[in-house]
C-alpha cells in the first residue's frame, strides 16, 4: 500500500545555524512521537550535508528543493542530482510552482531532472498544479493531467513507481487559502485515473499523492480524511517544530 507522507519545503528561508537548529529539534520530537506516517524535509542546498550529519533518516528524511538539468560540467551555480545524493539526501522535490514560475522550468527541463533525480536514487516530490485563471476557467484537471503526461509519463511502470506526486493548486500556496477537503479529493481521484490508465491499477494505488498549499494543523485533519489525500507537502508551517509536528499528527 502507498505511504503517508508529510514533508516540509523549507524554500528560501533559515540559515544553516538556524536550519541544523531546526532540524535537530525537529528529530527529536520526532523520536519521542511514534507517527503514522514518513516524514521527511527538504532544506536548501547548503544546510543538506551538515542535516544529515545530525538527524536519523530512519525517523526523518531529508531531501533538496530543486537539481540541475544537467549531470556535470560548466553550469556555474548548479547543483547536480549526484551532489544532493552525495550529501546523504533521499528526496528532491521537482516542478514546484516557484520554479515553473519564477525560473521558467518547463516539462522538457523537469523530465531530464526526473531522469537524473531516478539515476542517482533519488525520490523526486513532483509538483503539479494549477494557476487560479486556469481553475476559474474550469481548465485544472487538463492543467494538472498535462503537467503529469508531459514529465512524467515516459517513464517506465517501475520507474513511475518510484514518484511521489504533490498537487500544489497555485492560488493555495502562501495565500492562507486552501483547497477545500473536496477540492483536494475531487482532483487527487482525477490525477490517480489519469495514472492507473497510463500505468495500471496497482501502481496507481501504489503512488502517494500528496496535497500542498496552505496546510496547517488546523486543516491538515480533514485534508488527510480523505481516501486520495496521502499527505502534505508543506511550506510555512514547515518552519517550526510545533507547527509541523501538528501537521504530522493529523494521521
Ligand atoms: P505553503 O504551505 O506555505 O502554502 O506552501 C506550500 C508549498 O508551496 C509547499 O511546496
Amino acid at each position: 500500500m502507498r505511504k503517508n507522507i508529510v514533508a516540509g519545503n523549507w524554500k528560501m528561508n533559515k540559515t544553516l545555524q538556524e536550519g541544523i537548529a531546526l532540524a535537530k529539534d525537529l528529530n527529536e520530537a520526532l523520536k519521542q512521537k511514534t507517527v503514522n506516517c514518513d516524514v521527511v524535509i527538504c532544506t536548501p542546498f547548503i544546510h543538506l550535508a551538515s542535516v544529515a550529519a545530525e538527524i536519523d533518516q530512519t525517523k526523518l528524511g531529508l531531501g533538496a528543493e530543486n537539481c540541475a538539468d544537467k549531470k556535470s560540467g560548466a553550469y556555474t551555480g548548479e547543483v547536480s542530482a549526484a551532489m544532493v545524493a552525495s550529501t546523504g539526501a533521499k528526496y528532491v522535490i521537482l516542478g514546484h510552482s516557484e520554479r515553473r514560475q519564477y525560473y521558467g522550468e518547463t516539462s522538457e527541463i523537469l523530465k531530464e531532472k526526473v531522469t537524473l533525480a531516478l539515476e542517482n536514487n533519488l525520490t523526486p516530490i513532483f509538483c503539479i498544479g494549477e494557476v487560479l485563471a486556469e481553475r476559474e476557467a474550469g481548465k485544472h484537471f487538463e492543467v494538472v493531467n498535462t503537467q503529469l503526461k508531459e514529465a512524467l509519463f515516459g517513464l517506465s511502470a517501475e520507474d513511475f513507481s518510484k514518484i511521489v506526486i504533490a498537487y500544489e493548486p497555485v492560488w493555495a500556496i502562501g495565500t492562507g487559502k486552501t483547497a477545500s477537503s473536496d477540492q483536494a479529493q475531487e482532483i487527487h481521484a482525477v490525477i490517480r485515473q489519469t495514472i492507473t490508465e497510463k500505468y495500471g491499477k496497482e501502481v496507481a494505488e501504489n503512488t502517494s499523492i500528496l496535497y500542498g498549499g496552505s496546510c496547517k494543523a488546523s486543516n491538515a485533519q480533514e485534508l488527510f480524511a480523505k481516501p486520495d489525500v496521502d499527505g502534505g507537502l508543506i511550506g510555512g508551517a514547515a518552519l517550526s517544530v510545533e507547527d509541523f509536528m501538528g501537521i504530522i499528527v493529523a494521521f
